[in-house]
């Protein structure tokens, strides 16, 4: 299946794609991101869990619940932010999406990241970040550190974030999660002339 037969015709979303058998079979819909399309900071997640697949929506379960709370603790609301996942459809038992899986979903992420052309993209969790940093990622002890990832050409700069998930196993991570949300916010404030560094 040629990719550009499932662009929506807004660059952004994707319809019709059946390049992944297991999760054409699991999914009831395709999630695409949301928020601007030309929003300053650009959340990446793993792929839709139960929650999403049924509203079509990233973010929206208790994750979600966690992270718009951190994200109104930095001063932010989600329709500030756009956020989106590395794959648009359900893993079968919410599993890790497979290699392959985040193969054939990368160009829809890159057409995304290039469209909305952030000024910072965060990885939520360890599979957003190993994906788009292409390296392993020890996320807690990485949690707020910057790197970078080229697409089309386009340097980006990669805040890596731990999952809002893990404040929810481990509550310790909650002070991690926020304050990395607040260099987030930075990039949001002030249209990207962050006072972080190189970047
Ligand atoms: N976890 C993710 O990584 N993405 C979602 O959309 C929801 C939970």
């Amino acid at each position: 299946m040629d990719e550009s037969e499932c662009w929506d015709g807004t660059a952004v979303g994707v319809t019709g794609c059946e390049r992944c058998r297991a999760l054409v079979d699991s999914r009831s819909r395709i999630v695409d991101g949301v928020g601007p399309t030309d929003a300053a900071v650009l959340f990446v997640g793993e792929a839709p869990g139960a929650n999403e697949d049924e509203e079509g929506e990233p973010f929206v379960g208790r994750s979600g619940d966690v992270l718009d709370d951190g994200l109104r603790q930095v001063g932010l609301a989600r329709a500030d932010v756009r956020i989106t996942n590395c794959v648009r459809c359900r893993p079968p038992e919410n599993r890790d999406p497979t290699g392959d899986e985040l193969a054939n979903c990368r160009g829809y992420l890159d057409r995304e990241i290039a469209a909305v052309d952030p000024d910072l993209v965060v990885t939520l969790g360890k599979v957003p970040a190993e994906h788009l940093l292409d390296r392993s990622v020890g996320v807690t002890g990485e949690a707020g550190d910057l790197d970078a990832v080229t697409v089309d050409g386009d340097e980006y700069p990669v805040l890596v974030c731990v999952h809002p998930a893990a404040t929810l196993y481990d509550p310790s991570q909650r002070d991690t999660f926020e304050s990395t949300l607040a260099v987030a916010a930075e990039y949001a404030g002030d249209g990207g002339q962050s006072t972080l560094g190189e970047f």
